[in-house]
């Protein structure tokens, strides 16, 4: 591999068959257990906001709590968390999305953050990209004004980013 592949990313491992036949996960989990490459990765994903950081961090349920909790303690802001559906106490608004395998549906508290807060919307992959559009649309109903979107890895051969007519900057610490 190329000296350009960041160090964080060899962790990322390939898992054939899952959660379906004929999808190939990419298990982040090995970089996580690395403080070497979890600072690597952090690091990276807090690039491109560091000039002019948000007021808060949205990460989305499961794996944008981890890189999301992350970077917002990294860019010095607060973090709102993006949940499956049932799991927050307060009033919640929701949004329905369509996954690369499956329907879900993605929820936030009415008063997660004050009107025209500048939110940063974080997830670890960008597949299809239907998760990361229906947490945007959220986000701007409940009255935030999202200043971008970061993932860890983009899909590139799901074409997320072809769909991704927002805006709001969308960036990518690795495209594989
Ligand atoms: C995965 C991944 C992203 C999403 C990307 O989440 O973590 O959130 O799919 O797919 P998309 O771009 O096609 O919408 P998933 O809900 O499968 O699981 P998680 O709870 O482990 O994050
Ligand atoms: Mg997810």
């Amino acid at each position: 591999r190329s000296a350009a592949v960041p160090h964080w990313s060899r962790l990322i491992r390939d898992v054939p068959d899952f959660p379906r036949p004929g999808i190939v996960f990419k298990d982040i989990t090995p970089v996580l257990a690395d403080a070497a490459a979890f600072a690597g990765a952090i690091d990276a994903s807090a690039g491109a906001w560091r000039a002019a950081p948000p007021d808060a961090v949205a990460g989305i349920e499961a794996r944008g709590f981890i890189l999301g909790a992350a970077l917002a303690r990294e860019l010095g802001c607060g973090f709102v968390p993006v949940r499956k559906p049932g799991k927050l106490p307060g009033t919640t608004l929701f949004e329905e999305y369509a996954l690369e395998y499956g329907r879900d549906r993605l929820e936030l508290h009415a008063d997660a953050l004050p009107a025209g807060a500048r939110v940063l919307v974080v997830d670890d992959v960008l597949a299809t990209g239907g998760t990361l559009r229906a947490a945007v649309a959220l986000l701007r109903r409940q009255g935030a004004r999202v200043c971008g979107a970061q993932v860890l890895v983009e899909l590139s051969m799901l074409r997320g980013r072809d769909r991704w007519d927002d805006p709001a900057p969308l960036h990518a610490a690795l495209a594989l």
